[in-house]
């Protein structure tokens, strides 16, 4: 078995989490080549691999990164980290990126960040995905993090109820959280609003994957099925690598 036990994810001190997520970068900028087109992810992890490769750039390595969210191109730019854009450079070599859960067939959930529609529109762009975290992020089963959807804010409510019954269809339920900030719906960079579905157990990742794309004011879902083709997983035993 690979990870933790069905559904429980392994706590990982935030000190130590910290020093994982530098490993997993670090051993992911390793596959990294000289002229690489890359899709550059968002989230804490994905921010240890920027500074990392900003070190390598500054060093010399030329790339070219195209950024999965604002809050990534700004750290990009302060760092010095070569941007373009996915319509300036719409075939990518590779994107490394985070994830908010892991199985074992490299099935995730992402967009605790709120960047998922980028992420999704960059890493389907790329010829290779590889994840990095660490080892906390690795389940049996998709589903205790809540599942990220993010929906046109025209109709939330509709949306809303629609989605629940497609969950009913596929035996899930759980509450739907609008996304807040500091009082206010959380906007992501595509203006619209996140739904955190805590549906728990997602067995069928694939239908209610299908099923979410049915309803009209879903934009997109986090659930990142058959794109990423490696993951690298760093824990206090050392750093290994997934494959799907
Ligand atoms: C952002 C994401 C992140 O990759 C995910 O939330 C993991 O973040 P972190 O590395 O901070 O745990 O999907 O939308």
């Amino acid at each position: 078995m690979i990870g933790a036990p069905p559904n429980r994810r392994v706590t990982v001190n935030p000190m130590d989490a910290r020093a994982l997520k530098i490993e997993a970068a670090r051993v992911a900028l390793g596959h990294v080549r000289d002229g690489a087109r890359l899709g550059i992810g968002t989230g804490s992890t994905a921010e240890e691999f920027v500074r990392l490769l900003a070190e390598k750039v500054a060093a010399g390595m030329k790339i070219i990164g195209v950024p999965t969210s604002e809050r990534t191109a700004a750290l990009c730019r302060e760092l010095g980290v070569p941007l373009s854009t996915l319509d300036e450079t719409p075939e990518l070599d590779l994107t490394i990126d985070g994830a908010d859960e892991i199985d074992r067939h490299l099935s995730l959930i992402k967009g605790g960040g709120g960047a998922l529609l980028r992420e999704k529109i960059v890493a389907a762009a790329s010829r290779q995905m590889i994840v990095i975290a660490d080892e906390s992020k690795m389940v049996e089963t998709l589903g205790k993090f809540p599942l990220p959807i993010e929906v046109n804010r025209f109709g939330l409510k509709a949306t809303e109820l629609a989605i629940a019954a497609v969950a009913r269809e596929l035996n899930l339920s759980g509450p739907l959280t609008l996304r807040m900030t500091n009082g206010t719906p959380f906007v992501t960079d595509g203006g619209h609003f996140i739904l955190d579905a805590s549906f728990g157990r997602i067995p069928d990742p694939r239908a209610l994957s299908n099923g979410l794309f049915a309803v009209p004011g879903v934009v997109e879902h986090g659930l990142f099925l058959g794109l990423a083709q490696a993951a690298i997983i760093a824990s206090a035993n050392g750093v290994r690598t997934v494959h799907a």
